[in-house]
């Protein structure tokens, strides 16, 4: 019994496979797309001739398309977040068999404990976490017949000249950043939510304009104390923001998968987004308040006026209970948002307007659109 039902299942799946999906869209369609959207990409007219294929699920042997394409984009994504993730480890983590790179700087990471005694294990943590993820979406999709994601072309930004980080080159910029932080206040509001279009107070003015370091550049930048303060308490901000961006985008795409298994693995990975999130909204209230006497940036005391209340008060870093689908329903505690609609491609602005891709190609940009446009073109198939 157990073996037909296995079998039908087979089946049914293997059809989706030679039937072309009824929502596919065409490859210039996605192109059309993808541009109009992301806006600092060129595509180039060799760009498909020698870059990722944009239909590679031919020869996959049980996923849909979109299936596919949902986690060629997340795989991408968990690449860049390790890329970024590691940069951190090599400085204020740990470094270990676990881990490796770097050797570590003592301003920085005492400047980072300031935040939470245990800030190194939970940047490793972080970091491990990461690289597991796309790892194994990547080993998933090679045993399915589908290519797994590879941006090692793309490792071309510097690295800090801090002592302790490896000399090597990046995927992404974490020297330059925009921090947007109203993450800090979506979660705290009772009445608003973004998938109603609702916008959000920044919880440090500063820190979404201008561009600011989260690690030292150099050695120049590990004093005075109240300047690599502020580049830890950039971090600690910038820490939360990627990973309640992580904790949006799994639930935003579990929407249109097809395949059980491909959901069983977003519902699996993305609560661990969640699980980092959650950290390190708790760490960065610890930030504390400051002026970095370099650049100006102020980290205001978020529990006093004109801060304060139920929008900043730093220790309420449990999503409050707001509208959800309809506001005929009462408030629920949730996460926010999770309109699937563009999702892939929001995430994918959202880490551009950070700032982490200073320095990229434009064959980057065209590349990470275009894997944004494909997952954002899934649909779920019955
Ligand atoms: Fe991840």
């Amino acid at each position: 019994m157990e073996h037909n039902a296995h079998q039908t299942q087979k089946e049914k799946i293997m059809e989706h496979n030679v039937q072309p999906s009824k929502h596919t869209t065409s490859r210039r369609s996605f192109l059309g797309k993808g541009l109009a959207v992301g806006g600092a990409g060129i595509v180039g007219a060799g760009l498909f001739a020698k870059g990722l294929p944009a239909f590679a699920e031919e020869g996959s042997a049980s996923l849909t398309r979109g299936d596919i394409a949902i986690l060629r984009f997340l795989a991408a994504a968990e690449i860049l977040e390790s890329d970024l993730w590691q940069q951190y480890n090599e400085l204020g983590g740990i470094q270990d068999s676990e881990v490796p790179g770097g050797s570590g700087s003592a301003p920085y990471t005492t400047a980072l404990q300031v935040l939470d005694g245990d800030m190194p294990q939970y940047i490793h943590d972080n970091t491990e976490d990461e690289i597991s993820h796309f790892t194994f979406i990547d080993a998933y999709l090679a045993s399915k017949g589908a290519d797994p994601v590879n941006l090692d072309r793309f490792r071309t930004l510097p690295s800090s000249k801090a002592t302790g980080a490896q000399q090597i080159g990046r995927l992404t910029n974490i020297m330059q950043l925009t921090v947007d932080t109203s993450w800090w206040t979506k979660y705290r509001s009772r009445t608003n939510n973004p998938d109603f279009g609702d916008t959000f107070a920044q919880a440090i003015p500063g820190l979404s304009k201008g561009q600011f370091p989260a690690i030292p550049r150099h050695d120049g930048d590990l004093s005075p104390n109240a300047h690599i303060q502020a580049i830890a308490n950039t971090a600690g901000f910038h820490f939360a923001f990627i990973e309640q961006g992580g904790t949006s985008l799994y639930p935003s795409l579990a929407q249109r998968v097809t395949n059980p298994e491909v959901l069983r693995i977003l519902l699996s990975i993305g609560p661990t987004e969640t699980a980092h999130f959650q950290t390190w909204h708790d760490k960065a209230g610890n930030a504390p308040a400051l002026t970095d006497p370099t650049n100006g940036l102020v980290f205001p005391n978020l529990n006093a006026s004109p801060f304060g209340g139920e929008d900043f008060q730093t220790n309420l870093i449990m999503p409050e209970p707001t509208i959800f689908l309809n506001r005929k329903f009462p408030a629920v505690s949730i996460i926010r948002p999770t309109e699937t609609q563009g999702a892939a491609m929001g995430a994918a602005k959202a880490l551009t307007d950070d700032g982490l891709f200073i320095g990229q190609s434009k064959e980057f940009f065209a590349v990470l659109h275009e894997l944004a446009a494909q997952a954002d073109e899934a649909r779920r198939e019955s």
